[in-house]
């Protein structure tokens, strides 16, 4: 039995409500219970958190040590400017797998670099929502081969 942490950082509480035709019309609630539903079918657990302050996202990564098995992590717009969420994953001995919703290599440049990419064990991007059930099923997988904590 493991423990998948999921993050959400700025504005993915708006989902549903936010750009609908870049986002989709699903709310984070609706991500938060499929990948909760998925991940506790297999017998594991979910804890989700969303903040739209990059302290509060750093402190829930720290938390994370030694209590969680994997994270899934979509930093919002913390993933093109947070050289501190990148030092707070580095800190801490978990997988992390940053998921984005749209495809940001197809929109603005400022989008196209990820900070965080490079100290992440990989990243989803541009397959909608279903981003983060592909994460939660990287672990689920990694697990079932006995390579994960999970
Ligand atoms: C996002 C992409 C980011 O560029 C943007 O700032 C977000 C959402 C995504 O899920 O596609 O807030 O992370």
């Amino acid at each position: 039995m493991g423990n998948i942490l999921l993050l959400n950082g700025p504005n993915l509480n708006r989902l549903g409500k936010r750009e609908p035709d870049v986002y989709g019309h699903e709310t984070l609630e609706d991500v938060v219970k499929s990948v909760e539903e998925t991940l506790n079918r297999a017998g594991h657990s979910l804890t989700a958190h969303q903040s739209n302050h990059e302290g509060q996202l750093i402190e829930w990564i720290h938390e994370a040590e030694g209590v969680v098995d994997g994270i899934i992590f979509n930093p919002g717009a913390y993933t093109h400017t947070s050289i501190a969420l990148r030092d707070a994953i580095s800190s801490i001995n978990i997988p992390v797998v940053e998921v984005h919703i749209s495809n940001v290599h197809a929109r603005e440049e400022f989008r196209h670099t990820s900070i965080l990419a490079p100290v992440c064990a990989g990243q989803i991007v541009g397959l909608g929502i279903k981003g983060y059930q592909l994460a939660a099923a990287y672990f689920l997988q990694l697990s079932a081969e006995g390579r994960g904590k999970v």
